[in-house]
């Protein structure tokens, strides 16, 4: 096959930032996605209405601007003494989702949740609302490589405390991860990055260090790939695409960040990746129709297509260096 149309693809799990760089973020996103979720790691984070609401419309301006069409839609970050109303207010505002980070797990997270009760009364909020809580799941306290796996069981325990939540369990990275999601009730979906499924801990460091292959949480085994895979490909509504597409500047990645800027190249890694298991048939239905369906919106209109055309990717784009740097992709993604 040399080229494949899907509908409009969406992206559940992208950081935007703020600031100057915000714009071209935002535009190479809007480039290839119909609608996307914008993280609320920003500083300071978006934890109430008003933030929320001048978030999105920055980022709206941006998108404008640019000349795509595309639909920002908020997160906000969830945080202890929240409070139920700022929730709901939340909601009002137009959130679809509520972004859990455990204290101290990632980029900007130190002001997050220690622990489940610590949020008691802001996740029965979330549940009343109708929001999706968002998870990145690991437990910080964890060893690097199993802080995903250490943190199942408070993501259970969540999902059994809160009947009707529904929750997105973020950027799967093992595969006990992928087993625990089909455990448990339809409620539960996740997503899957290209990054995770392209790559493992060998090209991180396997050979000379590729510090723009070094995310959160860290990539792992070849049989975790496969796992992820399997499930991508599977057809499951439960997994969706979240690119957690991160960029930093080369000055933060020096100093050791942790984000992989995708957003230039995820849709050529995704073909590449469900082509090699035979299913290029299911990328649609990976990045264009289960994470609307779960998320509850209709499916975008457009066309996206990919073509086999290889392209070497620039050593940087909008600042930032992509996992697949100087390399040749196989497959171009154009909207039509
Ligand atoms: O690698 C990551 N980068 N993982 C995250 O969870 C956050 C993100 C960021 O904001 O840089
Ligand atoms: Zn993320």
């Amino acid at each position: 096959m040399n080229s494949l149309e899907i509908r409009t693809p969406d992206d559940f799990h992208v950081h935007l930032r703020q600031g100057p760089a915000m714009a071209a973020y935002a535009a190479r996103t809007a480039r290839h996605f119909g609608r996307f979720l914008a993280m609320p790691n920003v500083v300071p984070p978006l934890t109430g209405p008003a933030a929320l609401a001048d978030y999105r419309r920055a980022v709206a301006a941006a998108v404008a601007a640019s000349g795509y069409a595309s639909t920002p839609l908020a997160c906000f970050k969830l945080v202890p003494g929240m409070g139920r109303e700022a929730v709901l207010a939340c909601a009002a505002a137009g959130a679809v989702a509520g972004k859990y980070y455990p204290a101290g797990s990632t980029t900007n997270a130190s002001d997050g949740v220690p622990e489940p009760a610590a949020v008691a009364d802001e996740l029965a909020a979330m549940q009343d609302a109708g929001l999706v809580l968002s998870i990145h799941g690991e437990d910080p306290a964890a060893p690097a490589l199993d802080r995903e796996r250490a943190f199942l069981g408070v993501v259970d325990g969540i999902v059994g405390s809160y009947p009707r939540l529904r929750v997105a369990l973020e950027h799967l990275s093992c595969a006990e991860s992928v087993r625990a999601v089909l455990a448990w009730p339809e409620r539960v979906g996740a997503t899957i990055t290209a990054h995770h499924l392209s790559y493992t801990i060998d090209d991180l460091l396997g050979g000379g260090l590729r510090p723009e292959l070094f995310c959160k949480p860290v990539l792992k085994s070849a049989a975790d790939r496969a796992a992820l895979l399997e499930a991508a490909v599977s057809g499951s509504p439960r997994f969706f695409f979240g690119s957690d597409s991160a960029p930093h500047p080369p000055e933060a990645k020096a100093a050791g960040a942790a984000g992989c800027y995708t957003a230039p190249v995820a849709l050529s890694l995704l073909a590449a990746a469900f082509e090699e298991a035979g299913a290029l048939d299911r990328l649609e239905t990976f990045v264009s129709v289960s994470g609307a369906r779960f998320y509850g919106l209709g499916l975008n209109p457009g066309v996206l297509r990919l073509s086999r055309e290889g392209w070497t990717v620039p050593a940087a784009v909008d600042g930032a260096v992509t996992p697949a740097a100087g390399r040749t992709l196989a497959w171009t993604a154009e909207r039509i």
